[in-house]
């Protein structure tokens, strides 16, 4: 199988049952393929990715793993890591150091993380077993070469040491040893399914549930959601669905998504959304005529400032009902080839969202609209791991997993490309057309399945 391969011919189960004698051994580590990307500072086009090929060094220092990556989800997620790769708060291209060639360097080029699934195939901790396979925040390459926080092994997972990035970034630095969790199922379709929503889906997650501890913003019954065809914005919109059917919200809350006319369909097609409206004429929907008493919220994955003005020119008219909550959960508009990205205003969670004794709205600064706040998972963990145990939000997490697992599958169509040119091709394809929202895309910088021998 190469290249381009449609999930339905993908059923059979993935070689890594097989027994560990298959194993390759670190003569075979020899050759790398790494996709970088031109940094923007660089001032090259940041569209025209690099394959490059270089010697991966084959003997591990104590504490360090060798993985080798089989298959990582790509999807605006990933551009949007692209894009802010430079920015100094989220520095995403210091997860990853890239590889020093002749034409490639750390100074002119960055890896973008992706999720992804993996094979250790060298440790040098004694905890961790060559042959497991684990999950984590990787690079698109065919190996990478990682340390390990010796301190840092339990049963579940280990940790990449990053101590030039914040401590907020943890749950980056987390390789999840699948044989320890509750979420992993060892078939080819979960795995696929695993990469493409596990970063999204949490996000989407707990969002809601930020929404929900603040009882939705004083009782908004109206959701807005830009780029609603993304899986990040319809996940939020499946779970707020769910959240009225388990009666924890009133039914007359409706969510309403806003997408681009090519992607219509397929979003009404989801069934998430209540109404599903155009970005050009999104005012003239029903939800928009329901008077001035409603309460909205606006969740922005869109980032599209011509977008937002025309929403809160809307919401400016006293007869248009109340902006409650402005929420930037996505940049799906930001390009890494835009000026733009590097500036992106980044302000943290304002999280004090109980509700002020006298009913005002706290947060706003204008008469018409609050301000947009940022939505950034890893901050909002930290608050509710102070108000629930461990243990409550694992079983919160692996019961909406379990959900999700049930209900996602045909939401959009895997598609799997495996080989260094293809992969590169298919980055080319959507820097420069966009993504579909109807594909689902797994990549692999191997040329096909082979020798995948994890041990579970
Ligand atoms: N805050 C966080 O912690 C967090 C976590 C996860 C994801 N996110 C963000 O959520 C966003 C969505 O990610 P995803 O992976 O869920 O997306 P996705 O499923 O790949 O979404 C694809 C959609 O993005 C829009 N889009 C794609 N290419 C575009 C382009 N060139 N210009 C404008 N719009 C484009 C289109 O939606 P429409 O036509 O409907 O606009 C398209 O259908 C990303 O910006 C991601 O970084 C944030």
């Amino acid at each position: 199988m190469k290249e381009h391969d449609t999930y339905n011919s993908l059923q059979r189960p993935l070689q890594h049952r097989q027994p560990l004698s298959c194993r390759p051994t670190v003569m075979m580590l020899q050759e790398n393929l790494t996709l970088c990307v031109p940094r923007t500072s660089s001032g090259r086009d940041p569209h025209q990715p690099v394959l490059v090929h270089w010697k991966q060094p084959d003997e591990c220092s104590p504490n360090h793993v060798l993985i080798k990556v089989d298959r990582f989800g790509f999807s605006a997620n990933n551009i949007t890591y692209q894009a802010l790769g430079e920015h100094p708060h989220f520095r995403y291209f210091d997860f990853n150091t890239t590889p020093q060639t002749d034409s490639v360097s750390p100074k002119t080029h960055g890896i973008f993380p992706v999720w992804g699934f993996g094979t250790i195939l060298k440790s040098t901790h004694p905890k961790i077993h060559e042959g497991e396979r684990v999950y984590g925040y990787f690079a698109p390459t065919r190996y990478l070469l990682v340390p390990v926080s010796p301190a840092d092994v339990n049963k579940h997972a280990f940790y990449v040491p990053r101590p030039h990035l914040p401590p907020d970034r943890r749950p980056y630095n987390q390789i999840l040893r699948c044989t320890a969790d509750p979420q992993y199922s060892p078939n080819p379709m979960t795995e696929d399914l695993t990469m493409l929503y596990r970063p999204l889906f949490w996000t989407s997650y707990w969002c809601e549930d930020w929404l929900f501890s603040s009882n939705y913003r004083r009782g908004a019954s109206l959701i807005l959601i830009s780029s609603a065809s993304s899986k990040t914005a319809f996940c939020l919109a499946y779970l707020i669905k769910k959240r009225i059917s388990r009666k924890e919200i009133s039914r007359n809350v409706k969510v309403i998504g806003l997408t681009s006319k090519r992607n219509l369909q397929f979003t009404q097609n989801l069934g998430h959304y209540d109404e599903v409206l155009e970005y050009g004429s999104f005012t003239s929907g029903r939800a928009f005529s329901t008077g001035m008493d409603k309460r909205w919220i606006y969740v922005d994955v869109a980032s599209n400032e011509q977008l937002n003005n025309r929403i809160l020119a809307h919401f400016a008219s006293p007869y248009s009902g109340k902006l409650a909550g402005c929420t930037i959960l996505g940049l799906t508009n930001l390009s890494p080839a835009s000026s733009a990205a590097d500036t992106v205003d980044w302000t943290s969670n304002t999280l004090t969202l109980a509700p002020t004794s006298d009913g005002s709205d706290t947060d706003s600064i204008s008469s018409f609209w609050p301000k947009f706040e940022n939505f950034f998972m890893p901050e909002w963990l930290e608050v509710r791991k102070h108000q629930l145990s461990i243990a409550e939000i694992f079983s919160r997490q692996n019961q909406a997993w379990k959900e999700l697992m049930a209900n996602c599958v045909g939401w959009v169509q895997i598609e799997r490309i495996y080989g260094g040119a293809a992969v590169k091709k298919a980055y080319e394809d959507v820097a420069n057309n966009g993504l579909r929202p109807d594909r689902g895309f797994i990549w692999s910088l191997w040329d096909k399945e082979e020798w995948i021998c994890s041990r579970l």
